[in-house]
Formats: structure tokens, sequence, C-alpha cells
């Protein structure tokens, strides 16, 4: 896994970003491509799978309760599942790595089934908050004793059959969501979420495409979610879009660094994801969507991006659900766009792979950005176009999208930005590097 060796890196600035680049498959439909398949009763294809440590974690976990799970030559993934409600104890506890969205989804999974299941995670994972969780699950009827704090390890007694609830989430959180409405899979009854902030809807639309009988319906509360419980789901054949998320690095890098010109083939262009384009086009990003269409259930685009000077915004926090894994690479454009970029209203970065309000907020103070640190968000004030003056440090804290947000931010620095480790890219964009050495050839 990724904390096995540190690999540091220094980035420096190599000029324009050219060419053509397609993003590895999207990271949330990945590990529900894999989940929901190997509950169907058949055998599922899933085309354009990310193979990152992350998704990697979750097969792995599903091989262990039963599913088969295979790679063909031609890059094409082969599960055959174990329906709904047949989950097999595994034999030993699951380790989890780096992931929080393997962890909340399969607790969902576990807890209506009657297994016991461990969860253990690397140190990123075992800091984070899984009473999210726990509270939904517990209600159902699940068992679940966490490490101090509501964290990994945890053990989860499921239990069959559970009570379904109706349950309105506290945080907007799609991995809570999820793991509720998954737990809801093989609970007789209706289980439902109330959203209150709509947050990635990737389990809704592909539930439904499996043949679950889910509704989703707009309320004064919010979405209410219903899902029949003791479904049957039917095999798919999955194609998964582009991951926008991943886009999202190349999109800045190149409308930061002057006389870039790329197109990001295959985005999806999912409005729950989109939050990024939308800032970066307050900002005065050249994005243009080139050939829009469909792939897999989700709306798709190639994207061309130009260099753009980019002018301070203040970020519309309910923008935020959108764009929730992007603010690291906002920040960095924002460390070059002229004026005071304001980004509040997202106090859940402090509970991602890292704090990634105080992660970046150090790493671009340590490379001459100037900013202020709030409890939800940070204030940037960017150089106006030029250089960042970097020359220091930046530690990345077990999270790829701070190793990668950084080596953008490399590519705009005046001097070399030295990163401690940058390994756990491997989680989320195992080619992100070779990716970079293409677009700057
Ligand atoms: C994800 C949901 C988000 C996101 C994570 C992936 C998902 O987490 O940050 O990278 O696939 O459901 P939260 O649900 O904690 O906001």
């Amino acid at each position: 896994m990724s904390t096995a060796t540190p690999r540091p890196l220094a980035v420096s600035s190599r000029g324009p970003l050219k060419g053509r680049v397609t993003v590895p498959g999207d990271k949330s439909i990945s590990h529900r491509s894999l989940m929901f398949s190997a509950l169907a009763v058949g055998e599922s294809r899933v085309e354009g799978l990310l193979e990152g440590e992350d998704v990697l974690a979750t097969a792995a976990a599903m091989r262990a309760m039963g599913a088969t799970i295979t790679r063909g030559e031609d890059g094409v993934w082969t599960i055959n599942g174990v329906g709904v409600g047949g989950l097999l104890q595994p034999e030993g506890a699951l380790d989890m790595g780096n992931s929080g969205t393997s962890t909340r989804l399969l607790m969902g999974l576990v807890a209506s089934h009657p297994i016991t299941v461990t969860f253990t995670g690397d140190a990123s994972l075992s800091s984070r908050p899984m009473g999210r969780a726990i509270e939904p699950l517990s209600q159902m009827g699940a068992e679940i004793t966490a490490s101090p704090g509501g964290r990994l390890p945890l053990m989860l007694r499921g239990i069959n059959p559970a009570v379904p609830i109706t349950y309105t989430l506290p945080v907007a959180s799609a991995q809570v969501k999820s793991a509720v409405l998954l737990a809801g899979l093989n609970t007789p009854g209706i289980t439902r979420v109330i959203e209150p902030v709509p947050t990635r809807d990737h389990s809704e639309r592909m539930l439904k495409g499996f043949g679950a009988e889910l509704t989703v319906e707009d309320s004064p509360e919010g979405k209410i979610i219903s899902i029949r419980g003791e479904a049957e789901l039917k095999p798919q054949h999955i194609v998964v879009p582009g991951d926008p998320s991943s886009a999202g690095f190349w999109m800045v890098a190149a409308s930061i660094v002057p006389g870039s010109d790329i197109t990001i083939a295959n985005v999806c262009m999912n409005p729950t994801r989109t939050g990024l384009i939308q800032a970066l086009r307050m900002m005065g990003a050249s994005i243009e969507e080139v050939d829009s269409r469909e792939v897999g259930g989700e709306p798709v685009a190639d994207l061309r991006v130009r260099h753009a000077p980019l002018k301070a915004i203040e970020v519309p926090p309910e923008l935020a659900p959108s764009m929730i894994d992007e603010y690291p690479i906002l920040f960095v454009a924002a460390s070059v766009a002229e004026g005071r970029t304001v980004a509040r209203g997202a106090h859940e970065l402090r509970v991602k792979e890292s704090d990634r309000i105080a992660t970046m907020r150090a790493a671009l103070e340590a490379n001459g950005v100037v900013l202020e640190e709030f409890d939800d968000g940070l204030a940037i004030t960017g150089t106006g176009g030029a250089p960042i003056p970097g020359g220091g440090a930046a530690v990345s804290k077990l999270d790829h999208r701070i190793a990668m947000s950084m080596t953008v931010a490399g590519l705009a620095a005046a001097a070399p930005i030295a990163i401690d480790d940058v390994a756990p890219v491997q989680t989320s964009y195992p080619a992100f590097f070779d990716v970079l050495d293409s677009l700057t050839a």
C-alpha cells in the first residue's frame, strides 16, 4: 500500500502543457461497480475500472466475502456476484488501506448480513471519523465496536433481518447516504435517506441500473431517496467514465501555466461533480466542452482547457458538495489568480484523507503563498499570474490529492517545491506522473 515506502519528489516548472489526456475511470463509480456487481446474481463486466489502490482494496474485500473478481488481459474486469444477502464471513480482517469510500460503503453492506467483519486501515484512514456511518447502521440493528473517537480498527456485527429506517443526513456525505442505502438493499421493507444538501448521486443511478427499486423525490426537507429491500440485482456491463476529480489537476495545470492548451478526454460531467469547473469558469478559466455524450448512464464530455489569466472569487459555499475533493487544487489556482480568493463553508475538508485546510495551508505557505486560515476554509491572495515563489517543502500527509495539487503548484513555481512523499498518488491515479511527462514533453 501507499504507506510502505515514501517517495520524495522535487517539482519545478516545465513549460506549457500540450496534448491530449484520457483520465482514468471515476473512483466513486469504480468502487460501486465492484460492490454492486458482487451483489448481483451472475456475471458482470466492467470496462475502464480505476486500478488504483483504493479500488483494489474494495476488490479484495468483495473477494474475501465470496465474489469472484478477475481482470482480463484486455483490462476488462469480470465479477461473479453472490446475490444480495449472500455475502460470506471473511476469514480475516478487511484492510481498507487509505480508502474512506471502501470502508463506509462496505460497513453499510455488511450491516444487514449475518456476518462479523473487522475493518482496518492505514494511519490516515484510522484517524477519520466513522461515527457518521456507525450511527444510522446501529439504528438498523448492526452492533459496532469502534476504536476511541469512532475510528478504525472497528468490528461490525451485521444483523439479518435489519430494521428499515428513515435517516436524515446530518452531514452532506455521499458515503453515509450510500452506506444506509446499501444496508437497505438486504433489509425488508423500505429504507429512506433524506438528503438536505445534494451530494454525488452515483449510488442512486447505478442501483437503479442494476434493477433495484429506488425512487428519488424532492421535498421541503430535501431529496428523499427510498430503496425497497431484499432486492435482486441483475448483472450489468458497465463502462466507467473518466474521473472529474483526476481531470481537475490538469484543468488547473493548463489554466495556470502560460502557453498551455490541452484536451482532457472522457470526463464525467455529472452535475453533482462539476463544481470545480464552475468555480474555475467564474475565475475566468477557458474550459470548453467538446463532444458531450452519455457513457454508462452518466453525462460525459471532452474538455479543451487553455491557459487564461485567473481572477479571485468568493467560492460559493453551495458548490462545496460538488467539488469537495477539488478544494486542494482550487487553492493552487487561487495562488496564481489576481486578488484574494475566499473559499469557506467547506468544514468537511478537515476530515478527508488529511485535514486538507491545514495541510494545504502549510504546504502553500511554505512556498511563499499569502493566505489566511478559517475553521471552514482558506483565503488566498494570488500572485496575479506571476509564478508562486516555491523553494519550500510540502508534506503530503498520506493524502493523494495534496501530493498531486502540490505537484501542479510546482509547475507554476519560480523555485522547486520539495514534496516529501508522492507515493499516495497510487490510491487514485497511478499514471499521474506518466501523464505529466507526456503533457510536458
Ligand atoms: C465519495 C464521497 C465523498 C468524497 C469521496 C468519495 C463517494 O466523501 O469526498 O472522495 O464515492 O461517495 P463524503 O461522502 O465523505 O463527502
